[in-house]
């Protein structure tokens, strides 16, 4: 199996680390515009197989598509990132143009592709890309919710004191601190719900906590986060391409699931061989549809003025 990784900076090196350490892939291709870059962060990685056993063979290429051919999964992590005090609505000038050209190159080389967007800000981002390649919507769409959901499980497991491998919780919504919606009453601790341990206040602070935790790492460390964004990503790939059938919140192109269309948001979605196997309509309430609501108009304004001014 073949994977390129389009972008090698922090997430696009990070991805292709945890890819190559779970020894499943014969291929990983990294890519980057940056001369020589993606060739470094190759080899440096190709020399840790020897500590993390794992088989696979990283190239790295400066712009070449060709050496891209024929992959399974293509993982778009290219573009800015954001700096302390940015939103990652900010970076939409920059990235739509990368974004735009990376995807219409790596799909005219690997036309049979999946693909995970992961540059910001996601689910806009991601809309661009459905609406450039014109393939399904099972094959193309963000990586947001696998990694707010992850957040929200630490942020859960410090409140609790527990491991986060036992929670279970989901985000909605988009990849954004105004967008976001960690579903604190389906959370579980080994099946229990988090209220039966946690008081109305704890939970309203995990959630917010978790709603700016891209912003508090990236004023933490100066530029966003990676380790947790490339695990998430790489937890995606392996989904697919193993046939995992699990459930992972993602932004998809919508066509009425919530009441929602012509907009990609995170929804709890079936990840399997196929991608996107089938989204799950979870009984949310009424407060809870109306924050999809409001979060799905707002994106869907942002991107009515993306596609007003290419
Ligand atoms: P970075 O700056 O470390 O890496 C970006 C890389 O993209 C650079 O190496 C750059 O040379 C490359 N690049 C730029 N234009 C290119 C092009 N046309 N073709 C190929 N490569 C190109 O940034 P980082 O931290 O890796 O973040 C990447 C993106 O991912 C950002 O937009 C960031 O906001 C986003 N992100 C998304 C997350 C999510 O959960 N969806 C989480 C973390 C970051
Ligand atoms: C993150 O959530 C900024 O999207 C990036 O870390």
């Amino acid at each position: 199996m073949k994977v390129t990784v389009i972008g090698a900076g922090n997430v696009g090196a990070s991805c292709a680390d945890y890819l190559a350490q779970r020894n499943f892939l014969s291929e990983l291709i990294l890519l980057d515009i940056k001369e020589n870059f993606a060739e470094g962060k190759a080899m440096d990685l190709n020399q840790t197989a020897v500590y993390n056993h794992f088989y696979t063979t990283i190239k790295g290429v400066t712009n070449d598509y060709p050496a891209t051919a024929g992959s399974d999964v293509v993982v778009i992590t290219s573009g800015i990132a954001r700096k302390p005090g940015m939103t990652r609505e900010e970076l939409i000038a920059t990235n739509a143009g990368i974004v735009k050209e990376v995807v219409l190159k790596a799909l005219s080389h690997s036309p049979d592709a999946f693909f995970i967007i992961v540059s910001n800000p996601l689910d806009t981002m991601t809309y661009l890309a459905y609406k450039t390649l014109g393939i399904p919507r099972n094959k193309i769409f963000g990586m947001g919710g696998a990694l707010d959901s992850a957040r929200f499980k630490y942020y859960l497991s410090q409140a609790l004191q527990k491991s986060p491998s036992d929670i279970s919780a989901l985000v909605v919504g988009a990849h954004s601190d105004t967008g976001m919606i960690p579903l604190i009453r389906w959370a579980t601790y080994n099946g229990v719900p988090v209220s039966c341990y946690l008081s109305e206040q704890e939970m309203e602070d995990i959630v917010q906590k978790t709603k700016v935790g891209g912003a508090t790492l990236t004023q933490l460390l100066g530029t966003s986060a990676w380790y947790g964004p490339g695990a998430a990503v790489a937890h995606v790939v392996q989904s697919i391409l193993c046939n995992h059938h699990v459930i992972i919140p993602s932004s998809v192109y919508l066509e009425g699931e919530y009441g929602l269309q012509d907009v990609c948001i995170g929804v709890p979605s079936l990840i399997s061989k196929n991608g996107i196997d089938s989204i799950k309509e979870i009984d949310l309430n009424e407060a809870e549809l109306q924050q999809m609501r409001d979060v799905a108009a707002s994106l869907q304004a942002i991107n009515s003025r993306l596609f007003d001014n290419p």
